[in-house]
């Protein structure tokens, strides 16, 4: 299932920036210019910033954009000093981040391939991995923390953005593009399984990517199992205007998570 999962996924996001998905539209010349003289801030989860106190000194610092294509925190890091690589699954993202290093005359590397399998690096190679909401795209978290830590030298640093799973309780209306705000769906969720024959039919229609809900003890004791220490975290959510349960919860986490040794 897992390949079928990244090929659909694959599609469904090169589809987002086909019609222009908010999380496929490219930072402007500006923001780039900005983030040169040192005023730069990105996100890993919906709308707030990560702190700044949670970055190294970027200068000649090697850093991968784990899932994280679109043209968004690869150049604004890149743009900050740092060594960026920017690692996807859709070529499509992956062009947004070279039209924005081309246009802006930035060095990046793009890099195509399943957050699942990092084997195209070697061990210890990036001193940061900034890994944006996506691992609800793959089904089983291990392998992308495994691969984390073995990415990192001995004393990187992984931030990491994913959805709270209670989020995944309350169905999704395609039509309206909203969620009904009773509970409907158990947890542990996945398109792929929960939804009815019908439902997923009109899911893979919708050209959308299908979703994993995974849990707390997949995403957090996940990063402590891979050796990994949590020194950072923090909440987020939508503004409530575009997002009925962030009016009640933030329902999305950020983590920061170190690698003490080897
Ligand atoms: C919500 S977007 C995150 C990127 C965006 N720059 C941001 O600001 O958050 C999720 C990304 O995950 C990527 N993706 C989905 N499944 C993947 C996989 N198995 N391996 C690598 N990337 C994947 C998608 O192509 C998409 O670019």
């Amino acid at each position: 299932m897992a390949d079928d999962v990244f090929e659909l996924n694959r599609r469904a996001w090169n589809g987002r920036v086909e019609r222009r998905n908010p999380w496929t539209l490219p930072i402007s010349s500006e923001e780039v210019e900005k983030a040169r003289k040192g005023d730069w801030q990105i996100v890993l989860t919906p709308t707030r910033p990560v702190p700044r106190k949670w970055f190294p000194d970027l200068g000649g610092t090697s850093v991968l954009c784990l899932a994280s294509g679109g043209g968004q925190q690869g150049p604004i890091l890149a743009a900050a000093g740092a060594r960026v690589t920017v690692f996807d699954a859709s070529l499509k993202q992956l062009e947004q981040d070279r039209m924005v290093a081309e246009r802006d005359g930035l060095e990046l590397e793009t890099v195509e391939g399943d957050m699942a399998d990092l084997g195209v690096f070697e061990d210890g190679t990036f001193d940061l991995i900034v890994h944006p909401i996506s691992n609800c795209f793959v089904p089983d978290l291990s392998p992308v923390w495994a691969e984390c830590a073995r990415v990192l030298r001995v004393g990187g640093e992984l931030l990491a953005g994913f959805n709270n799973p209670l989020r995944y309780l309350f169905p999704y209306d395609l039509d309206q593009d909203t969620y009904d705000l009773r509970v409907g769906q158990a947890i542990p969720y996945c398109d792929l399984e929960s939804l009815t024959g019908d439902e997923k039919a009109r899911f893979e229609e919708s050209g959308e990517p299908f979703e994993f809900s995974h849990t707390l003890e997949d995403q957090i004791a996940g990063q402590i199992e891979a050796g990994l220490v949590l020194v950072g975290f923090f909440e987020d959510r939508f503004s409530p205007d575009s997002d009925e349960l962030s009016r009640y919860i933030p329902s999305f986490i950020a983590t920061r998570a170190r690698k003490e040794r080897s």
